[in-house]
């Protein structure tokens, strides 16, 4: 029998969980249409019945006790949104036994327990949708499972994090250094008090390890993810990059080669010129190119109460229309292949290192033999800044790979010319 309604369990009534309720208030009538019953709120789970909500709901509707949903049969869909990993994981699972319908915008689970949840819903009637759980409000999962399918996905390069590209947007347009813009977002509340899921960059994995499962259809796992974030990113750097015609972001990059895949996340000079380098402030971008569409590129808001309620609220209303037409939207786990995921030190890049050395004679040859022996060939070679005695050299190497680079360097700092090895950034020419 066709439904009449849909209805909606809640995990979560924090940032995303409002924003998700502010949106099927606001939009409901156009869902109504869209979806062809209405679509409404029966329970939402929260830890604490007594705090303060930004938004009314009915009495009733708030419980502590998760059975209330996941053993309601009148509910359809489970909207995980408290995120974490226990007990999201089981609440999903469990959800997806009863032949619920899930959406979920939890990026830590996806990226670690993948595998697990595709599997539970394969085996039930259920599909998990997850679409706000990379890059909140931007499109990106749906376009890769479906729009894109028809490509051979060669490479996706993202600013997956906000918090990081806000930091490095004002040290390059105020000059200021790291650790005084991280007190300031952290004073405005876009970092956390504990700032290091995202600039040490594990909020950035589990986004591409997601992206690059779907893109090349082999499970990647976060082990397997060389990251760097953007602590050692000095100002120094930002103005070396400015003067090379460069923009240092923080940058997720996914690549087939020949059937190998590279994921790493790390700070990255890329061209002024390159469509990324002008994502701006807490905007996040993914560029992705595909064999047959070319170059397309994905921008909007990664984060935020509304922009990640965009996108949860999207996953209902695609599982809401397929309850009321009865028909399963599902693509079952896209990971058919198990490629190779090439080990870090396999790696091919461009290098800038920047390097404090005496000055005197004789010094750049030193250099240039530490590089030399150990088969990195130098692009280019500058000497601006002077500090004292001290004198600094910034080379930029042509391709090489990782193993190389550190061989080098390990050379470089066991020559008596130089006094320290300040910095070593990838230079992506995309
Ligand atoms: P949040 O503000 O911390 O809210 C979490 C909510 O879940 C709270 O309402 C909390 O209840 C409830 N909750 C947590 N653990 C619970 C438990 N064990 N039992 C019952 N209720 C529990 O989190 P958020 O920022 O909305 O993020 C939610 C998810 O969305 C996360 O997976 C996150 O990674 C993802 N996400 C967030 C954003 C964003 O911009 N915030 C963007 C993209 C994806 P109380 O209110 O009672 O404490
Ligand atoms: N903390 C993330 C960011 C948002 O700064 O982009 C949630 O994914």
């Amino acid at each position: 029998m066709r439904k009449d309604s849909i209805k909606i369990g809640l995990l979560g009534l924090g940032t995303v969980g409002t924003g998700v309720v502010k949106v099927l208030k606001e939009n409901g009538e156009n869902i109504q249409k869209k979806v062809g019953v209405p679509v409404t709120i029966e329970k939402v789970l929260v830890r604490d019945i007594n705090k303060k909500r930004k938004v009314e709901l009915l009495p009733g509707k708030l419980t502590t006790n998760v059975d209330d949903i996941l053993e309601d049969p009148t509910i359809d869909i489970v909207v995980e949104v408290m995120g974490g990993e226990n007990p999201a994981l089981s609440y999903i699972i469990k959800a997806l036994h009863k032949g619920k319908q899930v959406v979920t915008a939890n990026k830590e689970l996806i990226a670690k327990h993948g595998k697990e949840i595709f599997e539970a819903a394969d085996c039930t009637t259920s599909d998990i949708l997850f679409e706000a759980s990379v890059c909140g409000g931007i499109p990106i999962v749906r376009p890769l499972k479906r729009c894109l399918a028809g490509n051979k996905i060669e490479s996706i390069m993202g600013i997956v994090n906000g918090t990081t590209n806000y930091i490095l947007t004002k040290m390059t347009k105020e000059g200021a250094e790291f650790k005084d813009v991280l007190r300031e977002a952290q004073e405005k509340g876009y970092a956390e008090a504990d700032p290091s899921a995202d600039i040490d960059g594990h909020d950035a994995i589990r986004k591409i390890v997601i992206l690059a499962s779907i893109a090349f259809n082999t499970r990647v796992s976060l082990d397997q993810v060389y990251f760097e974030g953007i602590r050692k990113i000095e100002q120094v750097d930002i103005q070396y990059a400015k003067e090379l015609g460069y923009t240092v972001k923080l940058l997720a990059i996914a690549r087939d080669d020949n059937n190998e895949i590279e994921v790493r996340v790390h700070p990255a000079f890329i061209p002024n010129t390159h469509p990324l380098a002008a994502v701006s402030d807490v905007y996040n971008a993914v560029f992705v190119k595909g064999n047959a569409v070319g170059e397309t590129m994905f921008y909007g808001k990664g984060a935020g109460e509304l922009p990640t309620a965009s996108a949860v609220v999207g996953d209902i209303i695609d599982a809401a229309r397929n309850l009321v037409h009865e028909n399963k939207g599902r693509i079952s786990c896209t990971c058919f292949e198990n490629k190779k995921v090439k080990s870090p030190e396999e790696i091919v890049s461009k290098y800038y290192v920047r390097i404090q050395v005496l000055d005197q004679p004789g010094v750049l040859a030193s250099l240039a033999a530490a590089f030399g022996n150990n088969q990195v060939s130098l692009k280019s070679v500058i000497q601006t800044r002077a500090r004292g005695e001290k004198a600094e050299v910034v080379v930029i190497t042509h391709d090489i790979k990782e193993k190389n680079i550190l061989k080098s360097i390990q050379d470089l700092k066991n020559l008596a010319v130089v006094d320290e090895v300040s910095n070593v950034i990838r230079v992506e020419d995309i």
